[in-house]
């Protein structure tokens, strides 16, 4: 016998995606292949997948101090969501139902609000407290499934408030069990002392917050949006970003058409993401590229709008196709995956397969990586989502509510949501219960 730490057993189906390769983007075709084993287990050392198989197979092989038993969910790899805005201290319920009343999203913001909003909360912020507010939003990723999450700043739009975001999500990340790459979002909107002088804060983002903010992020994002950052401007931003060693994504084709796919596949950017106006050159430039296209149908729901991004179409051209929440204060206010993966099916036709692969194998390569998490191959780290639902094909059919029972990062149970059903492995006060 082999010992291990720790054996997950009695998966009423492990969807473990290692039929396809470990690493890589998954495109057309092969989106579909999910590797279930039925009654499967997972034996973890070290915070690492040792072997996936039949609890047969596994319980026969190695040994653990610990076993977990899991009768009755299903268990995925932990989600990976590639867009997300977690530093931010307050909330703007009050614009929502602006919107739900009428008022259109950019107007609010060309007014002062939106994003604007909340930059004037966090530059209010000290950084202790926003530091806080941080780790609450990355915990609720957790609860949600999710294991590994990009975040980015961008509500500061100064060098100080920027640097305090990424300086307070540094911290917010020591103290949370998720793991995480930084983006450095400082083009996200004109700050008011610049709505005059456009071309100096696109000079202060390029030539100042860049090369000091660098060492604290892994990619560098730009709002490439009519009315927000043109054409010009963000690619003088992302040229910037790439010069000083950023990866580089884009808020690409969102509201408007401005060709920021292509723009993004110009640039060899890691992922293009929105893209609910995206051409058909667009999706043609993603396809022959290794850019993710990122899909975001929270927003477009939560912002009352209709234009989903053409998915379909996307995966049938090649292209490689992620889901994310866009977690953010003002667009999409959720941290729910499995809500996201409900929008995908029902408005964006994309399958139970489909969304799977595009929330785990996919969204880790958009963050470089894939040969950390997204799939249950050995040696990857042990982060796994379970599912209180009859079968992996009840993706996107559980509508709202929080299917997650426990989420697991490195090997550690770290969530557990237990209400009623209270399963034998919830045993006191180890795991968060949310
Ligand atoms: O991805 N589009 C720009 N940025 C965010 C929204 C930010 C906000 O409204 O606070 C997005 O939707
Ligand atoms: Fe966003």
């Amino acid at each position: 016998m082999i010992g291990v730490d720790r054996l997950f057993v009695h998966c009423r189906e492990l969807v473990t995606l290692s039929d396809g390769p470990p690493t890589g983007p998954r495109r057309g075709e092969t989106m579909r292949r999910l590797g279930v084993i039925e009654d499967g287990a997972v034996a973890v050392r070290g915070g690492r997948i040792v072997a996936v198989g039949t609890t047969d197979a596994i319980a026969a092989e190695y040994d653990a101090a610990e076993e977990l038993d899991l009768s009755g969910f299903v268990v995925l790899p932990g989600f990976v969501d590639c867009h997300t805005h977690p530093v931010f201290a307050r909330t703007r319920e009050n614009e929502f139902h602006m919107r739900c009343a009428g008022a259109d999203y950019m107007a609010i913001t060309a007014a002062g609000g939106g994003i604007l909003s909340s930059m004037q909360a966090v530059r209010e912020t000290d950084l202790e407290t926003l530091t806080e507010r941080t780790v609450e939003h990355l915990w609720g990723f957790l609860a949600h499934g999710t294991t590994t999450v990009e975040a980015k700043s961008g509500y500061g739009l100064s060098l100080a408030a920027e640097q305090k975001s990424l300086e307070a999500l540094a911290a917010a990340l020591a103290q949370v069990p998720i793991a995480c790459k930084r983006t450095f979002l400082g083009a996200h909107e004109f700050p008011p002392e610049y709505r005059d002088d456009r071309a100096a804060y696109v000079q202060l983002v390029c030539e100042q917050m860049i090369p000091a903010l660098a060492p604290l992020a892994d990619y560098c994002d730009v709002f490439a949006e009519p009315g927000v950052f043109d054409r010009e401007q963000s690619a003088r931003v992302l040229a910037a970003a790439r010069a000083h060693g950023l990866g580089l994504r884009v808020h690409a084709d969102e509201i408007q058409p401005m060709a920021g796919a292509e723009l993004a596949v110009e640039y060899g950017a890691a992922s293009a993401d929105h893209l609910g106006r995206i051409s058909a050159a667009g999706i043609a430039a993603l396809a022959g590229s290794d850019t993710v296209g990122v899909l975001l149908p929270g927003t477009i729901f939560f912002l009352g709008k209709t234009h989903y991004a053409p998915a379909r179409a996307m995966i049938e051209a090649g292209c490689a196709v992620a889901l994310a929440t866009d977690f953010n204060p003002g667009s999409c206010h959720t941290q729910s995956m499995t809500l996201i993966h409900s929008l995908a099916c029902t408005q964006m036709k994309m399958s139970a397969e489909e969304v799977i692969t595009a929330s785990t194998i996919n969204p880790a390569f958009s963050l470089q990586l894939d040969a950390e998490c997204g799939t249950l191959h050995p040696g990857k780290r042990a982060d796994l989502c379970v599912l209180d639902l009859p079968s992996w094909r009840a993706v996107g059919y559980a509508l709202g509510g929080n299917p997650v029972v426990m989420t697991v990062a490195n090997g550690e149970p770290v969530v557990a949501n237990v209400s009623e059903r209270e399963p034998d492995w919830f045993e006191g006060d180890d795991p968060v219960v949310g």
